[in-house]
This record gives structure tokens, C-alpha cells and sequence, in this order.
């Protein structure tokens, strides 16, 4: 598909699954159409190499955090190394962070996670990315309480929960998930979300859009994803790429 300017606002080029190519995907991913992607970490290490990626990729940025998958394992020296690195000019964000309760870590040692992350993310005037599933209320609850801005990474909620998130300040980000057969609630979000709060993502190495579905994604397949949109929207699938590209640079101060 011709089109240029993507901003993939969430992915995770440190992904294993990248290991064999990593560096000639990255360096041509410019000539697919994307201008720039966000790398998030989900533990001290990825943190660290999405770093290490925005360091040696201009049109990479990092946000570094601790995923609630991950927030088990995460230390207090883990906390105190991250620290160190947010004054880094390429992080641009606090994420990955939030609840997952489809997997069975207790809930506690999630919910102050994510806290001590909110309250992080508002000292350093920093924007979160929020990972969140079926987690839903506890997840608003918190946005509330510490009202920080952000994105709802894959955000795979209805059209209810995301008017709320839009009275928060918040974008939503959507990506693979819209294009897939049974994307009837995403889909209604694509068409109810206001333009200059939509954010394009892949949440690669996962979430490749049909017709890629269950391969590898990267950040170049989001033009599937905006065609997708934009048809739902009845927009143009360039103009959407171009929006999407001025929000992502407007939330996280790039450019
Ligand atoms: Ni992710």
C-alpha cells in the first residue's frame, strides 16, 4: 500500500522475534512509509534497549516502564535504575504500564505498580501508555484519581468507557485489532473517536492486520490498519496516517 508518514505509537522492536533481522527491518522501515515509532518497554532490560534503539534510529523514540505482566519480578533497584533514565532526550513517555487481570499475577503487587508509575509519570510531566485487559474499571479508577495524560494502548473497550477517557484527555490507540472479522467493537471506536484524539499503533511483533494476521507485524502494516479506519470513517486513508501522525508528535512533545 502507498502510503507514508506513519507514526506507530506503540511497538516492541526488542522483541525476540525481531532478533534475526532487527537491524535491516529497522533501516528500511523509512522507505516503507514510516517516520516514527515509539519502542515501549515492559521491564528494566527492554527499557533499557528501546533506548538503545532510539539512540541508534533517529526516527525511534523510547518509553520506558514496567508492564504489569512483568511488575512481579520488578524490584525496588529495578525502580531506582529506571529513574536514572528518564532524563534520557529520547524517552518521551511512562510505558508500557497497567493492569492485566486475564493473567493470574496478584492483583495488589499490579495496582501499586501502576500507581507509583501515574504519580512518576505527573512529576516528571511525562505521558503514560496504558496497557489494559479486562481490567477495565479498576484501570479508569486510577486514571482518575491521578489524572495524567495519555494514551489507551489497543484500546478494546466500548464506545461508553472511551467517551470517558475523552473526558480524561486521553487518545486511544488503535491498530491491528480493527481489521479483524469479528472487530465489530473496535470498529464502532474507529468511527466514534474524535480525529485529533486517535493514535495509529501495532503493538508489534503481535497484532498484524488482516491480511497478515498471525505473522509477524511491523510498524509499515499500519497503512492496513488506517485504510481500514479511514473506510469506516469515509476518510481518506492518508489524510487519517497524517492526523494520527500530528497527534502522536502532539502527546508525546516530538518534532
Ligand atoms: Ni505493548
Amino acid at each position: 500500500m502507498n502510503l507514508c508518514g506513519i507514526f506507530d505509537s506503540h511497538a516492541h522492536y526488542d522483541d525476540e522475534r525481531f532478533d534475526e533481522d532487527r537491524e535491516a527491518l529497522l533501516a528500511r522501515l523509512p522507505q516503507s512509509g514510516v517516520a516514527g515509532v515509539i519502542n515501549c518497554g515492559t521491564t528494566l532490560a527492554t527499557s533499557r534497549t528501546s533506548i538503545a534503539l532510539a539512540e541508534r534510529f533517529d526516527y525511534i523514540y523510547a518509553a520506558i516502564g514496567i508492564h504489569p505482566e512483568e511488575a512481579a519480578d520488578a524490584t525496588e533497584a529495578d525502580y531506582d535504575a529506571l529513574l536514572e533514565l528518564y532524563s534520557h532526550p529520547k524517552v518521551v513517555a511512562v510505558g508500557e504500564i497497567g493492569l492485566d487481570y486475564y493473567w493470574d499475577i496478584p492483583k495488589e503487587v499490579q495496582l501499586e505498580s501502576f500507581e507509583r508509575q501515574l504519580i512518576l509519570a505527573n512529576e516528571l510531566e511525562k505521558p503514560v501508555i496504558i496497557h489494559d485487559r479486562e481490567a477495565h474499571a479498576d484501570t479508569l479508577s486510577l486514571l482518575k484519581k491521578h489524572c495524567p495524560r495519555g494514551v489507551m494502548h489497543c484500546y478494546s473497550g466500548s464506545v461508553e468507557t472511551m467517551e470517558e477517557l475523552l473526558q480524561l484527555g486521553f487518545y486511544i490507540g488503535l491498530g491491528g485489532a480493527v481489521t479483524f472479522k469479528n472487530a465489530k467493537k473496535p470498529l464502532s471506536v474507529a468511527a466514534a473517536v474524535p480525529q485529533d484524539r486517535l493514535l495509529l499503533e501495532t503493538d508489534c511483533p503481535y497484532m498484524a492486520p488482516v491480511p497478515f494476521r498471525g505473522k509477524r507485524n511491523d510498524s509499515s502494516l499500519i497503512a492496513y490498519v488506517a485504510a481500514t479506519i479511514a473506510a469506516v470513517r469515509g476518510e481518506d486513508a492518508q489524510a487519517l496516517i497524517d492526523r494520527c501522525r500530528e497527534n502522536t508528535a502532539l502527546l508525546f512533545g516530538i518534532g
